[in-house]
């Protein structure tokens, strides 16, 4: 079992094409050419076409954060896997708590999307976590469960390679509350257990999986140190070089 880190900065809705231009520049300058661990930047759509432009002569990826799941067609609004892929685009966030929570996506809903991507050879970075209420009523388990099995239905065994899971707590994300240590490593290693159920040890021992919520320097060794964290997925820390960098630097030292 080798598992590189991921470490992947969602953008979210920041940053116009100049900004993000000048923010990848100072992410290539310290984290553009090492390649013990993996970083991924998803900046909006519109600044895919200049953050492609930058990273194609280094080692950071360049990530979406949704796509549509029809190919093509009547769709007023929505991108498609095969633009994103004329952009140089590896890997597209899918399934995010505020996609599930403002724009209606389901289990359901992102389960067309993921399969639609791998279709495309595109890495979904399926995004999987529980509310606080969940988290109180001792439904975490319960939740995670129903989010990978729903959301990976038909997921065929042989595109697992391309396959990445972010946990991100919803009450974590964005509010300063990070999940402990040993909660995060309990989350992942339930989440890794659920992945054996449908795929086998041996597949569900090679899939990522990362921890968004709140990932930030001061956290990010501690978090990357469990088992079953194999990178982050991170919001607020990832809109500056610096913090994102450092969490990058924390990933190394963990080697
Ligand atoms: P955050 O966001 O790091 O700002 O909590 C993480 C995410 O939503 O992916």
């Amino acid at each position: 079992m080798s598992r590189k880190f991921l470490i992947a900065g969602n953008w979210k809705m920041n940053l116009t094409p100049d900004e993000s231009t000048s923010l990848v520049e100072e992410i290539n300058a310290v984290a553009g050419n090492q390649t013990s661990v993996q970083v991924c930047v998803c900046p909006p759509f519109t600044s895919l076409p200049v953050v492609s432009e930058k990273v194609e002569q280094t080692e950071v990826l360049l990530g979406a954060q949704n796509m549509h799941a029809q190919p093509s067609g009547a769709y007023t609004g929505e991108i498609s896997a095969e633009m994103l892929r004329s952009l140089y685009v590896s890997h597209v966030i899918l399934g995010h708590s505020e996609r599930r929570q403002y724009c209606g996506e389901t289990n359901g809903s992102i389960n067309q999307k993921i399969l639609a991507a791998i279709h495309a050879n595109l890495k979904p970075i399926y995004c999987i976590g529980e509310t606080l209420d969940e988290r109180d009523s001792g439904k975490t388990m319960d939740v995670l469960s129903s989010q990978v099995r729903e959301g990976l239905e038909n997921f065929p065994s042989s595109a697992l390679d391309l396959l990445v899971i972010a946990y991100e707590p919803v009450w974590a994300i964005g509010t300063g509350k990070t999940a402990t240590d040993e909660m995060a490593q309990e989350a992942h290693l339930g989440i890794r257990k659920v992945l054996s159920e449908m795929f086998g040890d041996s597949a569900s021992s090679s899939i990522r999986i990362l921890y968004g919520g709140s990932m930030k320097p001061e956290n990010a060794a501690g978090l990357l140190a469990q088992p079953d964290v194999d990178g982050g997925l991170i919001g607020g820390a990832s809109l500056s070089a610096k913090p994102f960098c450092d969490i990058v630097e924390a990933a190394i030292s963990s080697l």
